[in-house]
């Protein structure tokens, strides 16, 4: 009897494990090149990020400064970068960008090239530094932080003069780097001035100098080389949206480029995903005049940003206190608690799946149930079909419940695939036909629909498509429409 009970009650789980282990998996299909990098597809993983943008600018009522003005403007009577970052917080945002220097070339920090910084300002005496208020704080709220330095200068001489200026700049970029502990992003823009048209930013230079001080950093320009600007500042992607594109046929500051940056390159031979960056007011610089934009217009940039395989980058600015204006935190709360609402239920995850096939079959590791378990790290593959008609469908679905959003993922760790596909209810009604899918595509339906099957076929892909999840969510907001609503 006791002997009986050992074995029951330790050699059994042990030999089931054992008979476990020896169940053997499938090995996973081969990638399609290009494929993210670590550090892009956790930043590709965060979605929403925020964009601070605080300066002279924001004591002169303008968005671009002339270089001309005195320190003694800047004086942000109640600064506090821990209000700032609890804004952001209340966004769910995990990464958080500052302006550090703009065109007018004034400092947030007291750099040791220049005296046109807080350290000629009345702010603390003279002895404060905002880029480090900044990163404390958000590091106390285990937020990652990202710096923007711009290459234009108006306000320093050796501006215009290549070589001089372009020293200046990497002293100012060193100093960034390697004062103020990890930076996960950096921000370079090609803005230039009309009458500095010879000036030529050495970014080659940039670049590496940063990768050196910076092992795991993301590279932000219109070129990449590690995110790419999205070609406009309304947060809207293109459709497609395709995260590979042709770096060599990138050039900062190039507007003729934009399309190509909005839509990507199916055919692009190297991963440089689109970053939408768009005011949460109509100007980058706080007015005290402008309003933060309707719930529903945040909500219209989310779909067509995030809904679109890229990152939103949110730029919200504090005011002249030193301080994110009530406005603008009570709608960032709204925003994210929007959010929430429409993600955290999703009808499909009380339905099955059934797909066309399966890699490796049921218990391969493969299964179309993997789109169901809320792992973006498992995902359906399915075997390869000359013919490629793929598809993957939900099926028993509670049949009352109402959705007008079906979201889909691609397992990007293995390279972005799909090119068109389609949405079907109840095995016959269309209801969208879509192009690319990456990180997260998010199709909103004109109106509420219910079903017991959602299907997926996929048209055409470059090589079997790999879903990670398949959602239906109900968003109860009206579309917003800009051209009803100013
Ligand atoms: C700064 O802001 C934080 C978050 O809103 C708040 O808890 C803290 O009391 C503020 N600090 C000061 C000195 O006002
Ligand atoms: C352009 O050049 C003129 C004279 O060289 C200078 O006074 C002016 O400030 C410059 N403007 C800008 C925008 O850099
Ligand atoms: C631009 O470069 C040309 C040729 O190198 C030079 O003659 C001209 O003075 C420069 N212009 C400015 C504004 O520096
Ligand atoms: C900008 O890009 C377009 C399109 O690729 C190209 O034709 C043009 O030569 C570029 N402009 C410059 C100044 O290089
Ligand atoms: C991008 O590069 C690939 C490979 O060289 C090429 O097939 C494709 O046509 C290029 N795309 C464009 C828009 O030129
Ligand atoms: C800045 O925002 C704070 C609220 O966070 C508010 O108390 C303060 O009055 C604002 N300052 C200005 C100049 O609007
Ligand atoms: C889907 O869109 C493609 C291209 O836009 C078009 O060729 C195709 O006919 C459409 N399919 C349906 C069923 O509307
Ligand atoms: C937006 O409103 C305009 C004007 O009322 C209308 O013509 C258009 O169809 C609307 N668009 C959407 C997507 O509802």
């Amino acid at each position: 009897m006791r002997d009986a009970i050992l074995f029951l009650v330790i050699l059994v789980p042990i030999l089931g494990q054992f008979a476990f282990s020896l169940s053997k998996l499938t090995s996973p299909p081969l990638p399609v090149l290009p494929l993210p990098t670590a550090a892009q597809l956790k930043w590709q993983r965060r979605e929403v990020i925020m964009f601070f943008h605080f300066g002279v600018n924001t004591f002169t009522n303008s968005e671009w400064g002339t270089g001309q003005e005195s320190p003694a403007i800047f004086k942000p009577s109640d600064l506090n970068a821990t209000q700032w970052i609890s804004a952001a917080a209340a966004a769910g945002v995990s990464l958080v960008i500052l302006t550090t220097k703009h065109h007018d070339g004034f400092c947030l920090w007291p750099s040791r090239y220049t005296e046109h910084s807080v350290a000629r300002s009345p702010w603390l005496g003279g002895k404060g530094d905002i880029v480090r208020e900044f990163v404390h704080a958000a590091r106390a709220s285990g937020m990652d932080v990202g710096l923007y330095l711009s290459p234009w200068d108006r306000h320093e001489k050796k501006y215009g003069l290549d070589v001089p200026y372009n020293e200046y700049y990497l002293g100012q970029l060193r100093e960034l780097l390697t004062w103020y502990g990890g930076i996960s992003e950096i921000w370079f823009d090609g803005a230039k001035g009309k009458n500095a048209t010879n000036m030529t930013y050495y970014f080659e230079d940039w670049f590496s100098i940063t990768k050196q001080l910076q092992g795991s950093i993301n590279i932000f320009s219109d070129a990449g080389p590690d995110i790419r600007w999205v070609g406009d500042e309304q947060g809207a992607a293109g459709d497609p949206c395709w995260s590979p594109i042709n770096r060599t046929s990138l050039q900062i500051g190039n507007a003729s480029l934009e399309s190509y940056l909005n839509t990507g390159d199916s055919r692009g031979t190297a991963w440089v995903p689109p970053e939408c960056d768009v005011s949460i007011r109509p100007g980058w610089f706080w007015h005290e005049s402008e309003k933060p934009k309707p719930l529903r217009h945040l909500l219209d940039i989310y779909y067509k940003s995030v809904g679109r395989n890229c990152v939103l980058l949110l730029n919200v600015p504090p005011n002249s206190s030193g301080l994110v204006s009530d406005a603008d935190v009570e709608r960032l709360k709204e925003f994210r608690r929007a959010i929430d609402k429409i993600f955290e239920k999703d009808l499909a995850r009380r339905g099955i799946a059934k797909a066309c096939s399966e890699w490796g079959g049921k218990h391969g590791g493969f299964a179309a149930e993997n789109i169901l378990d809320g792992d973006e790290g498992t995902y359906w593959a399915p075997k390869k079909d000359k013919k490629g008609r793929y598809w993957i469908e939900l099926r028993e679905l509670d049949p009352v419940v109402k959705f007008n959003v079906v979201r889909i993922q691609e397992a990007i760790g293995m390279g972005q695939r799909i090119r068109r596909h389609e949405v079907f209810i109840d095995g016959r009604t269309l209801v969208k036909n879509g192009t690319t899918v990456g990180h997260k595509r998010l199709h909103r339906l004109p109106f509420a629909v219910t079903a017991s099957r959602v299907k997926i076929r996929i048209l055409e892909s470059r090589g079997p498509p790999l879903l990670s999840a398949v959602g239906l969510h109900f968003d109860p907001h009206k579309p917003w429409n800009a051209t009803k609503t100013s």
